[in-house]
């Protein structure tokens, strides 16, 4: 029987596998498996939602006009430099089809984000991984495997699942060892998270090349995740191809009205920021003392280490986890077996996470 078979390299494909998001025999569950903001958005951004109810009946602004103004304000740059995604997978993936096809090479750090893979075969690229530096993009190990035939260098800056980052002189060095054809995209996820003085999320970069993207999600420290809604700040000539391949309509007027009261509320996106920043040293620091290695994170997500031991190691511990209702990511896809990516959430749910995590070091 014939039927219709998809281009060569589709079923190479590995699904993408998201984060668990129930635990069946718990009471209640504790999702610290997909980077949500546990405190939830601002209630601006909701009653924006709410409000944007009364113009479902019409298409959305197409050039989302004034979302663009307000991100533009809210972060210093040229709303003439920014277009809005359905999430920023969706900038990645047009990104991916417009820049990368048959024959080419789509290079990125050993423990990305899993979607890039994903989005370099659905071009019908090659996907090439260059080898970390503990945890840590390495730039020289990504040059390296630069070739004829690289088209797209994704860096996820700060990383996911590492929670590690680059200063702005090591992302400077990576693009000045690039050769001009070839696009730089700094996917910038987390950047709202980081606090350090030397990060950059790269619109710089962009306002001096013709070859570097930033992107950019309202997922993270807006938590918007249900809403998809990612942005991504380009030079003039990606701006010109992503509106070419972009559908006319692809961010909703919800997502549109609920992301600029989100974007103007910045007090309670600092605030989101401070308890991020007490609650991952809080975990941080007694995981430490219960013996976890916790690697240094500039995040919203810790990545902790366990031990080989069959009865302790990452399985089990995500095993015990999940049978208390407690939600972690493994880390196996990303290249890291033997950790688990866990979210910081509220107070009390990391109190609640660090005595599971107790309970489960004491255990025979
Ligand atoms: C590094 C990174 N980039 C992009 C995304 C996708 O974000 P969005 O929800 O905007 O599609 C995620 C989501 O987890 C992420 O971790």
């Amino acid at each position: 029987m014939t039927m219709p078979t998809p281009r060569p390299g589709i079923f190479d494909i590995d699904p993408y596998v998201v984060g668990d998001s129930d635990a069946p025999d718990a009471a209640r569950v504790i999702k610290l498996s997909s980077n949500e903001c546990a405190l939830g958005p601002s209630s601006e951004a909701v009653a924006a939602f709410c409000e944007a109810g009364d113009r479902l009946y019409r298409y959305p602004d197409s050039a989302a006009i004034e979302l663009r103004k307000a991100i533009a304000t809210g972060n210093g740059l040229d709303a003439e430099k920014i277009v809005c995604g359905n999430g920023s997978d969706e900038l990645l993936t047009m990104l991916a089809q417009s820049y990368a096809g048959p024959g080419d090479e789509v290079l990125f750090s050993e423990h990305s984000f899993l979607i890039y893979p994903i989005i370099a075969r659905f071009a019908g690229a090659t996907p090439v991984m260059a080898p970390e530096n503990r945890l840590t993009v390495n730039v020289d190990a990504l040059l390296d495997k630069v070739t004829k035939k690289t088209r797209i260098v994704f860096v996820t800056n700060p990383g996911n699942p590492t929670g590690s980052y680059l200063p702005a002189t090591e992302i400077a060095r990576l693009h000045e060892g690039l050769p001009e054809n070839v696009l730089l995209v700094l996917d910038g996820a987390y950047a709202e998270y980081v606090m350090a003085d030397n990060y950059s999320p790269g619109n710089d970069l962009v306002d001096v090349s013709n070859n570097v993207v930033m992107t950019r999600t309202f997922s993270k420290i807006y938590a918007l995740s249900g809403l998809r809604l990612g942005w991504c700040y380009c030079p003039a000539v990606v701006v010109d191809v992503l509106n070419r391949v972009r559908g006319p309509f692809n961010v909703s007027c919800p997502a549109q009205a609920a992301g600029l009261a989100a974007i103007k509320d910045t007090v309670h996106t600092a605030k989101i920021r401070a308890e991020n920043e007490t609650w991952r040293a809080w975990t941080s620091k007694q995981l430490s003392a219960l013996g976890f290695d916790v690697a240094p994170s500039v995040t919203n997500f810790i990545l902790v280490r366990f031990s080989s031991d069959p009865a302790h190691n990452a399985e089990s511990a995500n095993a015990f986890l999940l049978a208390e209702g407690i939600l972690t990511r493994r880390t196996v896809n990303y290249g890291i077996p033997d950790s688990l990516r866990i979210t910081i959430g509220t107070e009390a749910e990391m109190r609640e996470l660090v005595a599971a995590l107790a309970r489960f070091k004491e255990m025979a």
